[in-house]
């Protein structure tokens, strides 16, 4: 991991200090705890994990098995491996495992306390989550929104084409990626506030995306005061210092937001019936809900759905257009489909999506070999639990490894080939009852917004694919495709996406 080597020295110089602290607790000795590598005393198996943790731990399931055992540091840390342990995991213990860990970055301008994302399973979680599944994810509304996420399209579409023509590069390409999730953030900007947020042709960019991309970048960083509490008061990376920065700013832009929409109230104008309005007039109905969400609860939602939503829907679409360039069979098969639905000379609209099953199967395919979330968004242990025969200690971190549940070749058919066809005449979806493959998760704390996330990523994939063929760029064509992934805020290509579109006539 890119810090250890600054750090390595102030840990040891703290080792023999600290030790006796960190050891394996003596209640943790007498468990019967799921089997694991031996460890380094004090750090664990920090340094055995790499830069791809995803990928380390999927290998210890031959040694190992389905579940596996790690200390990090002083965090007891469970990895789900299969689809067999996952089912057991969600079906019959999800509310054991119902909190979040949480990374201490996120504490930034108690940022957790309003949380939707890492809120505890408790009453907060509740109302937010609620929402979310009754009055702003659902079909209906969804459906209500169609022309703001077509205006977002075209937008994407006129900046891909301009972006095409003004190159000079000599290869031809452009990173197609970042149009996607500029479309992806002004999707999700209509839908909670009517506004577009972002415009890579103005020269000032959003200050509010200036922001958000630093709070999107730093949780997702390793930081050694997640691993050693003691060292949390010394923020030895200064991640915190700018995630306190960055969060700062974006809480204080979504604010004023929301005082604009307060004052536009007061004042009588018409509302917008966007997800602003929804949060401003909630009222509590349970006995311990409190009457109206505060400010800083609104403030921060705004700026957490931005944080789930446009790098999730962005890195899968990089991943398809990746695939599909890998195999050209599959892109031509897929393309013709679509020319096949897509009435002639018509946009590509969310109605065709139903109609649409090899799209479908090749976004379930680019799910199950790249999950955006590869171990989903980690769980906490609520209180001492019994797992699968182990005693799972309170507070143990869990990671559901996704990325190797998809490739387990005990569970598919060839894992590691690129094959859509295997999803066509098949049940399996991403909805949380199929353990095989949950890039959304599954249980109480599934992914609140997976209507919207299929709808987003289908209509962005078909209209790139209905308006453009899609080439290399020159300086890599002909050559294998990198396909190495590294984990951020999401798991990403390690070398962006370099494409030539070429405009279609259909
Ligand atoms: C490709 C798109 C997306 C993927 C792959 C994805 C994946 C996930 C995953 C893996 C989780 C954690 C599940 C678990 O713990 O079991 C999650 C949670 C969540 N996602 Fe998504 N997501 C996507 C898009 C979105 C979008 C568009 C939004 C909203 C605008 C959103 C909002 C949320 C929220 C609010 C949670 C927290 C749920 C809770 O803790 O109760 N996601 N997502």
């Amino acid at each position: 991991m890119e810090w250890v080597p600054s750090l390595i020295s102030v840990a040891m110089m703290l080792l023999s200090a600290f030790a006796f602290l960190f050891m394996p607790k003596a209640s943790n000795l007498k468990r019967k705890l799921p089997p694991g590598p031996p460890g380094w005393p004090l750090f664990g198996h920090m340094f055995n994990l790499g830069t791809d943790p995803h990928i380390t731990t999927a290998k210890l399931k031959e040694i190992y098995g389905p579940v596996l055992w790690l200390q990090i540091g002083s965090l007891n840390t469970m990895v789900i491996l299969t689809a067999k342990a996952a089912a057991e995991f969600f079906k019959n213990h999800d509310i054991s495992f119902a909190d979040r860990n949480l990374v201490e970055v996120l504490h930034s301008h108690n940022f957790h306390k309003s949380s939707l994302v890492l809120a505890p399973y408790g009453t907060h979680w509740r109302v937010l989550r609620r929402l979310c599944t009754v009055e702003m994810f659902v079909q209906k509304k969804i459906n209500e929104t169609e022309s703001v996420r077509r205006k977002c399209i075209d937008d994407m579409l006129l900046w891909i084409e301009e972006e095409t023509n003004s190159n000079m590069e000599d290869g031809g390409g452009i990173l197609v990626t970042r149009f996607i999730f500029l479309a992806a953030f002004n999707m999700l900007g209509n839908l909670m506030l009517s506004r577009n947020l972002v415009d890579p042709k103005s020269k000032k960019a959003s200050e509010f995306y200036t922001a958000m991309m630093g709070v999107m970048e730093w949780p997702g960083k390793p930081n050694i005061s997640d691993v050693f509490s003691f060292l949390k008061p010394f923020d030895l990376q200064g991640l915190k210092k700018k995630c306190d920065r960055d969060v700062g700013k974006a809480l204080e832009i979504a604010s004023a937001f929301v005082k604009q929409r307060l004052n536009e109230q007061n004042e009588g104008q018409e509302k917008r019936k966007d997800f602003l309005d929804v949060l401003v007039e909630f009222e509590g109905i349970g006995k311990d809900e409190s009457d109206k969400l505060s400010e800083h609860d609104i403030n921060v939602f705004i700026v957490e759905m931005f944080l789930a939503g446009s790098e999730t829907t962005s890195s899968s679409t990089e991943w398809v257009l990746t695939e599909l360039l890998r195999h050209p069979e599959e892109m031509a098969k897929v393309q013709a489909e679509i020319d096949n639905v897509v009435e002639a000379r018509r946009k590509f609209e969310e109605k065709y999506i139903d109609k649409l099953p090899y799209l479908q199967a090749v976004v379930k395919e680019v799910f199950r070999l790249h999950p955006p979330l590869p171990f989903l968004v980690p769980r906490k242990a609520t209180g001492d639990t019994n797992f699968m025969d182990y005693q799972i200690p309170k507070n143990t971190q869990v990671f559901v490894n996704a990325w190797a549940i998809g490739r387990d070749p005990d569970t598919w058919d060839d894992p590691m080939s690129f094959k859509p066809q295997r999803f066509i005449d098949s049940k399996i979806d991403y909805k949380g009852q199929h353990f095989e493959l949950i890039p959304f998760g599954a249980g109480r704390r599934m992914c609140a917004a997976i209507p919207l996330a299929h709808r987003m990523l289908h209509v962005v994939l078909g209209s790139l694919l209905h308006e453009f063929n899609w080439e290399l760029d020159g300086s890599i064509k002909g050559k294998p495709i990198d396909m190495r992934d590294k984990v951020g805020s999401t798991m990403r290509k390690l070398m962006p996406l370099k494409v030539v579109p070429r405009k279609r006539t259909v």
